[in-house]
């Protein structure tokens, strides 16, 4: 084994957006890049002499690979302790949660989230702080200055690391210990959770299905779903994770876990349904016949947490991120809690979080979670939903009907228009931000614009400040629209516009959504020229 410092220079395009650098698996697979990204990872933070790392990622095309490089710069950067899933997986949530039980000075998790995989699709990579959450712009962006004048890298050149076996290997100073991937997460969700009542009301015959989507949290939702909770054998469809994925985009919605919600809205429906994404940190939750959007979710979790163990003395306050219906707003209101909204991206939570202002935290994008990790955290939300479906003895949709009664309904909508050049989308947002002032008390399709703004967030905890982070269109009797690009995205822009209205007639709770939603689109479209700068006559995407 020889420690070898191999000359390099600065490849461009290695700034990390909201959830660590994401890009094409190719370009990852490039000559230097991912090395050249890792050594700036490890210079951003400080060095990792004697430091200890957790390790791991979602088993997609290149997780193995890439993983045996990381240790090797671990080794070769004088790390101390590398703490790798058994085969290099790790769910998001479960390697937050090492971080954080373990005490390492943070990780690396290998992923590119609900992004399909493959030599020809998406991976990804991201530090996390020793809190167990997403690294802040602060620490991101020493890591990209970094990535601007690298010249060299530290590896030492050695053989792989067996990572199919539990255990202990030294590779050069670095101890690398290979952990069961599931046991420690699993055993934090016993805590959480009353996991007799779920056993108990799977033993009175109800059922459910989960979606694995052939990604992370197959195995995670065997042990916990099957093994410990006794739901039925076959509970668990797609539960092998594969490097692509099965060809599939492992996102659970509507639109990419067709096969479920096909089966939730038909004759057959089980009582409940979920699924989780490539992962593991997001989640859908569908009853039978009644898909529940993440913004409502929320809400119904803030309303009903104390139902579960971990959360019976009440929550310390709930967060959600801007675009997110104000439905959690108004338990909030209703409870006495304090409610904050923050820009998009797990990591804004995390100061909250630290903090102790907040105990629940989602997002509209399908990610809920709570203060037990700093991520979001898919089975959470699952193993939360069967919780409060076992108190209560009622059916989701009964649940949610309840839900609507006491606190209202925020209908709640994201329409997508995906791969925009770059240019045009850019002319989108900026030509809105220049008209923002002479919007007020114009009117689009019938609803008066009440207030036009930029999202600006000052971080109430630690100060920071996150400047343009979506424009926020708000019209008289509490409609909305809100347009943002996306910062995950690997081809092109992404332009999300977010609707939202909120209705209190109790006769009219049971609207389709868009339907529901129509003039608020329609209000969004004018006001924005979507058609005119996309060229589309509708969204790509709408969930
Ligand atoms: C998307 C979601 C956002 C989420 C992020 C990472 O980011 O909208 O809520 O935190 O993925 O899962 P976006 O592509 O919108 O920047
Ligand atoms: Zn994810």
């Amino acid at each position: 084994m020889e420690l070898i410092t191999v000359p390099t220079q600065p490849i461009e395009g290695q700034k990390p957006g909201t959830s660590g650098l994401r890009k094409k698996t190719r370009v990852f697979m490039g000559p230097h890049y991912l090395e050249n990204y890792v050594q700036s990872i490890f210079d951003g933070i400080g060095g990792v002499v004697g430091k200890s790392l957790v390790i791991g990622g979602d088993g997609r095309y290149f997780n193995d690979r890439a993983i045996q490089v990381i240790l090797r710069m671990a080794a070769g950067n004088g790390a101390a302790k590398a703490i790798v899933g058994r085969d290099g997986i790790l769910s998001t949530p479960a390697a937050s949660h090492l971080i954080r039980s373990r005490g390492t000075d943070g990780g690396l998790i290998l992923s590119a989230s609900h992004n399909p995989g493959g030599p020809e699709a998406d991976f990804g990579l991201k530090y996390n702080t020793p809190n167990g959450g997403p690294a802040p712009e602060s620490v991101t962006d020493r890591i990209y200055a970094r990535t601007q004048e690298i010249d060299s890298y530290r590896i030492l050149e050695s053989q792989d690391v067996d990572l199919s076996a539990d255990g202990m290997t030294p590779l050069g100073g670095l101890q690398v210990e290979v952990v069961d991937p599931v046991a420690s997460y699993a055993e934090l969700m016993a805590e959480l959770f009353d996991f007799e009542a779920i056993r108990a009301l799977f033993a009175t015959g109800f059922t459910m299905r989960f979606d694995a989507m052939h990604a992370v949290t197959g195995p995670y939702a065997l042990e916990i779903l099957e093994k410990r909770l006794g739901a039925a054998s076959g509970t668990v469809m797609n539960g092998t994770p594969l490097p692509d994925f099965g060809g599939g985009h492992p996102d659970p919605n509507p639109v990419w876990a067709k096969d479920l919600m096909e089966l939730m809205m038909g004759p057959d429906a089980p009582d409940f349904g979920a699924a989780s994404d490539g992962d593991g940190d997001r989640n859908m939750i569908v009853g039978r016949g009644l898909y529940v959007s993440p913004s409502d979710s929320l809400a119904l979790i803030a309303a009903q947490a104390h139902l579960a163990p971990g959360y019976s003395k009440g929550l310390a306050g709930v967060a959600r991120s801007m675009p997110t219906s104000g439905a959690v707003d108004r338990v909030a209101a209703a409870r006495g809690l304090s409610c904050h909204a923050t820009p998009t991206g797990w990591k804004f939570f995390g100061t909250l979080l630290d903090a102790g202002h907040a105990t629940l935290c989602g997002e509209e994008s399908a990610g809920t979670g709570s203060d037990h990790v700093r991520e979001k955290d898919g089975l959470w939300a699952v193993l939360m939903w069967l919780n409060i479906l076992a108190v209560k003895e009622i059916s989701v949709a009964e649940l949610m009907e309840a839900h609507w009664h006491e606190f209202g309904r925020n209908y709640y909508s994201r329409h997508d228009y995906e791969d925009v050049p770059a240019e045009r989308a850019a002319a989108l947002m900026d030509g809105l931000r220049q008209r923002l002032t002479t919007l007020p008390g114009q009117v689009f399709e019938g609803l008066t614009v009440k207030q036009a703004e930029q999202f600006d967030y000052e971080d109430p905890v630690d100060g920071s400040l996150a400047k343009n982070q979506g424009l926020v269109i708000t019209f008289d009797g509490g409609s909305r629209a809100v347009f943002r690009l996306s910062g995950t995205g690997t081809e092109g822009a992404t332009l999300r516009v977010y609707l939202e209205r909120l209705e209190t007639n109790s006769d009219s709770l049971l609207l389709d959504a868009q339907i529901a939603l129509a003039p608020v689109i329609g209000a969004a479209d004018e006001i924005a020229e979507i058609s005119r700068w996309t060229g589309r006559s509708g969204p790509d995407v709408i969930t």
